[in-house]
């Protein structure tokens, strides 16, 4: 992989400076940077050949829908789907949302139990909540283990007869650990759970095939793997999606409908998606999956683990440091300056033009479970370098001065 090589590729990697620094960007997990080939492909859309999608009967219209589906046929291959089994959305939050009111609400009974844990994010926790108190059902937590991820172990002893649904991030947000997907799925299916998968921070860093998982749901956003904001995927089994409904109605998504209220929506994936859906989303998307198929999602996987390793080499010499993740594998580390609140550390950072997240990241469970008011998140992506960390680590050496980012 040659990283220089494709930072000339991004713009906001190109000189681009934050408080007077050239800007270190270690927030991955929140979104990612966007290639050239992705805005060239979205202006592209709008520049030449702007239309809706299957509605119009004219070339530009016609270009449109044919970019729109081959846009769902790139995503389907992607993720080893079959294209009717891929519903666009605005993002993984969206998308768990469908999955929650589109299928759970009409397959849960009182007493059913959703399982969930403590590090998943607000998306795919509140969803579940409000689909409790509309049936009945419960959400009940799987513990983590020390280091803070779910095992297969955990997940089977929470199992009962009740146990309907699993709903679970493949790579947590803040601790960033991997899950065992394919072994608690397994376990999942031998019980009639249905699984659901949070795979927002795995869709962009590791390989993913949801045929080889067995998942029934995964969701994920494009904007955290250089897509465009505003557009994502909700795969499902197709069966499943046929017992879905359409939690957005309106143009597009029914194939005809009376005054007498009798309505004939189409089939899926279409059935979800009314209105005019995010069209340059879409083909934003797929200029992303072409941009990191061609990089090669197992290169990916390797130098973000390359990263990570180096990073946490270089951050356990340093006796300051609190990291509450050191053995996940994925790009992201969890830490604290000691006696440094997390957002003012997130500040000093800033100061030195290194982008952060600190807080508690959605995840507003996870800091009881680490004892923790927060944590600051560097999460790293394929364009970074070892010498972006060398900075990070630097800054981090001094971060309990970080007063002095104000006076200076
Ligand atoms: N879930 C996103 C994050 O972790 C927004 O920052």
């Amino acid at each position: 992989m040659d990283v220089l090589k494709i930072r000339k590729d991004f713009p906001m990697l190109d000189n681009k400076i934050m408080q007077g620094h050239p800007l270190v960007y270690f927030d991955n997990a929140a979104t990612s940077l966007k290639p050239n080939q992705v805005i060239n492909a979205i202006n592209d859309y709008y520049k030449n050949y702007t239309s809706n999608v299957h509605r119009g009967d004219y070339d530009l219209a016609a270009f449109a829908d044919k970019n729109y589906e081959l846009a769902r046929t790139t995503v389907a291959k992607f993720i080893h789907a079959n294209d009717n089994e891929i519903v666009f959305t605005s993002g993984t939050t969206a998308s768990l949302n469908l999955v929650a009111h589109g299928y759970a609400l009409t397959h849960l009974h009182e007493n059913d139990e959703i399982l969930l844990n403590e590090a998943e994010h607000a998306s795919n926790i509140l969803p579940w909540y409000d689909i409790c108190k509309q049936t009945k059902a419960v959400v009940k937590f799987i513990p983590l283990d020390d280091e803070g991820k779910v095992t297969p172990k955990a997940f089977l002893e929470c199992i009962n007869e009740h146990t309907k649904i699993l709903s679970i991030a493949q790579i947590s947000n803040v601790l960033g650990y991997e899950v065992d997907l394919k072994e608690i799925i397994r376990i999942a299916h031998e019980h009639q759970i249905i699984v659901v998968v949070d795979g927002a921070q795995s869709a962009p860093h590791i390989p993913v095939n949801v045929k080889d998982l067995d998942c029934d749901f995964f969701c994920f956003s494009a904007h955290k793997m250089c897509g465009p904001t505003g557009v994502g995927v909700l795969y499902g089994k197709y069966n499943l999606l046929e017992e879905t409904s359409s939690t957005l109605l309106g143009g597009g998504m029914n194939a005809k409908f009376d005054r007498c209220g009798n309505i004939l929506y189409k089939k899926p994936p279409f059935k979800f998606e009314g209105g005019t859906p995010a069209i340059e989303g879409a083909i934003g998307l797929k200029a992303a999956i072409d941009y990191l198929n061609q990089i090669g999602m197992e290169n990916i996987k390797k130098y973000e683990q390359e990263l990570k390793q180096y990073a946490i080499s270089k951050l356990k010499e340093l006796d300051n440091v609190e990291i509450y993740n050191a053995n996940s594998t994925s790009g992201i580390i969890a830490f604290n300056i000691k006696d440094v609140f997390c957002q003012d550390a997130g500040t000093y950072f800033n100061s030195l033009g290194i982008a952060v997240r600190s807080g508690h990241h959605c995840a507003k469970i996870l800091p009881d479970y680490l004892h923790v008011t927060g944590t600051v998140r560097a999460s790293f992506y394929f364009y970074n370098t070892k010498e972006e960390i060398d900075i990070f680590v630097e800054a981090c050496k001094h971060g309990g001065d970080f007063l002095d980012a104000f006076f200076k």
